[in-house]
């Protein structure tokens, strides 16, 4: 069974070894650590009884926006619900905390993961050029995760 905790120091080695396994341009396992600290309460890991599968790592701006900062799960553990899973738990979170709307940068090219945000309710709100480099650009990717009804 696959759980969703917050995760601590001791999961780091796990969460390294994802990342490089996962991105081009890894995150150094210092700047996953400080997440720590500068994601106290949004950083969560998923994990299959003692092994972490995944992590999903978030910070909240000027109060009223979430960033989802770093998605990641293990290449033999995806397309099971997992990335899901993360991303619905760091929203709720979001929300105790207050936040409106949560959002992300994801490169133009990466359509599985353009796809994956896509079914979990966010849209393309705009392109940012060269955010990876020239010539790389991202989408800006928002969900909605206030809603109020008018009478
Ligand atoms: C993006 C990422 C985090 C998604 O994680 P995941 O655990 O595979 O996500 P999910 O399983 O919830 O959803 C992925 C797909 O599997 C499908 N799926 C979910 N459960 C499934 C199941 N039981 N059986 C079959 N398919 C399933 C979903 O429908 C979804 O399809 P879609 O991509 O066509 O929308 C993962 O692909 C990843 O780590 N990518 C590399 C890092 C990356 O690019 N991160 C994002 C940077 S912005």
């Amino acid at each position: 069974m696959i759980l969703i905790t917050d995760a601590s120091e001791e999961d780091l080695d796990q969460i390294y070894k994802i990342e490089r396994s996962s991105f081009d341009n890894p995150y150094p396992y210092s700047l996953l650590k400080a997440y720590l600290i500068l994601a106290n309460k949004l950083y969560l890991i998923a994990k299959d009884n003692q092994t972490v599968v995944g992590y999903i790592i978030g910070i909240i701006q000027y109060g009223y926006r979430g960033h989802i900062v770093s998605i990641a799960v293990d290449k033999s553990y995806r397309k099971k619900g997992i990335g899901s899973k993360l991303l619905s738990s760091l929203e709720e979170r979001f929300k105790s905390f207050g936040v409106k709307y949560s959002y992300l940068e994801v490169d133009v090219r990466n359509k599985s993961a353009i796809s994956f945000y896509y079914r979990n309710g966010y849209i393309i709100a705009y392109l940012r050029k060269n955010y990876y480099g020239m010539g790389k650009h991202a989408f800006i990717m928002l969900k909605n995760l206030y809603y109020k009804f008018l009478d």
